[in-house]
């Protein structure tokens, strides 16, 4: 099994480019069912959930080709006059965003069967809102031996309150709603940049949407959508991630083509804990002052600070000067990777969806398993801050949403190799 073996590291220096966005990608991959012929996704980094959608899209007898790597990273997606509507168990249970499939093929198909995804290291994880909506729009599920299965005749636009802003149930919504007879309003929908994103996605295949970037989502529905060509938005956890490591280990670094104003709650923490950014338009510099300082922060749907910048954010304050709460809002499972952070000496205890962070001067290195991606990427930056080697089992699970995480950190100066145990 592949894993990091990291040591301490820094100041770091230098630039690197910000990839595009995972939960940007994932979702246009999804959106190319909507119609038939050859799409065109830009910006696609080489990431392991990327290829899982590819599969996925595979299993439907949707032709997909990835070239390049990076910014230059680029899907070719043909979408033939008609698919098999159905995404099986294998794919569904090594990533639940595809449950974005659901929508495309009930609007387009009428006829869709989608295993249930299970839980993840994130606690249970249902998709309830998901199908509430579609049964307002008309279609009627039954679930049976792990599938959920869709039928509907054409969709009808209705309006629809999400019971909270999730963001892949409004991406599924809005994908549907599309090509629904009539209006459909989203009340409640999520803001993520990558919702905006998908919507200038399917607005490049004939959508007609407004609010994307709202709470209040309107679309007209179509009678059908061309193909489309789209690139992604930059990654905003990707970025997270390399100001977090600066913050941790200390220099100036230069984000290329890094959205400061997708991060903006982000980054106002980041000043208070010592990482100072300055937009340049096109790219974010930062450079940390030490020692970081304590700040509460609590996750809440965007615009508030997202749930996945918070493994970083708990790294950082694991050696920050003071005593932090650090408040989980959006699922309530997601603090399992402290136990490897205490493994590493932090000082962080836990009471349901409340962390207590006590800052200690310095982590110490010690063998640690990856849970998932985001919490993965936190254990490699405690390692630039820990004495010896931090070995991080599960590089697997850091490759799902990161291209050369540990090339990269190595490009600006960090200690970083990957090896097989
Ligand atoms: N929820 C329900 N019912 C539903 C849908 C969601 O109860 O039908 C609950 C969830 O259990 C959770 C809350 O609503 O408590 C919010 O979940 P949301 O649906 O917003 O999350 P998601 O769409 O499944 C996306 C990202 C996550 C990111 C969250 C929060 C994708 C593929 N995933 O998940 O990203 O953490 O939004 O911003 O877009 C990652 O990139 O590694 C990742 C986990």
């Amino acid at each position: 099994m592949e894993r990091f073996f990291v040591g301490p590291s820094g100041p770091l220096f230098g630039r690197i480019e910000i990839y595009g966005a995972k939960n940007s990608v994932l979702k246009c991959m999804a959106a190319t069912l909507l119609a038939p012929g050859d799409h065109l996704i830009g910006n696609v980094p080489a990431i392991t959930d990327v290829a899982i959608v590819r599969d996925l899209l595979a299993a439907m007898g949707v032709d997909c080709r990835h070239s390049g790597s990076g910014v230059s990273g680029r899907l070719g997606i043909t979408v033939p006059t008609d698919v098999v509507p159905i995404a099986p168990y294998e794919l569904v249970e090594k990533i639940r965003a595809s449950i974005v499939v659901l929508g495309p093929l009930l609007s387009r198909y009428g006829y869709a069967r989608v295993s249930l995804p299970g839980g993840d290291d994130f606690g249970h994880r249902p998709i309830d809102m998901h199908l509430r909506a579609f049964e307002e729009l008309g279609a009627t599920f039954t679930t049976e031996h792990g599938y959920v299965e869709g039928r509907c005749d054409r969709l009808t636009g209705t309006r629809v309150v999400l019971e909270f802003p999730s963001h892949t149930a409004t991406d599924n919504v809005m994908m549907a709603a599309t090509l629904a007879k009539g209006t459909t309003v989203i009340e409640n929908a999520a803001r993520e940049p990558e919702v905006t994103d998908l919507a200038d996605m399917l607005r490049n295949m004939g959508a007609r949407i407004e609010g994307a970037g709202t709470s209040r989502i309107e679309i007209e529905g179509v009678d059908e959508l061309r193909p489309g060509s789209h690139i992604a938005i930059p990654d905003r956890v990707e970025a997270a991630t390399y100001l977090a490591a600066v913050g941790l280990a200390g220099g100036e670094i230069e984000l290329l083509h890094a959205r400061a104003d997708h991060m903006e709650m982000l980054l106002e923490k980041l000043a208070l804990i010592g990482v100072h950014t300055v937009d340049t338009g096109s790219s974010i510099v930062a450079r940390a002052t030490h020692p970081l300082r304590s700040v509460d922060i609590s996750t809440l749907p965007y615009p508030g600070v997202a749930t996945d910048y918070k493994p970083f954010l708990v790294t950082m304050l694991a050696i920050a000067d003071g005593v932090a709460i650090v408040t989980e809002n959006i699922f309530a499972g997601r603090f399992r990777y402290v136990d490897e952070l205490r493994r590493m000496g932090a000082d962080i205890t836990t009471r349901g969806h409340h962390a207590i962070v006590r800052g200690v001067p310095r982590l110490s290195g010690a063998p640690v398993r990856s849970p998932d991606i985001r919490a993965g990427a936190a254990l490699v930056l405690a390692g630039l801050v820990a004495d010896g080697v931090t070995e991080v089992a599960g590089a697997a699970h850091i490759d799902r949403g990161y291209e050369d995480l540990g090339g990269r950190l190595a490009s600006l100066g960090a200690d970083v190799r990957r090896g097989d145990a």
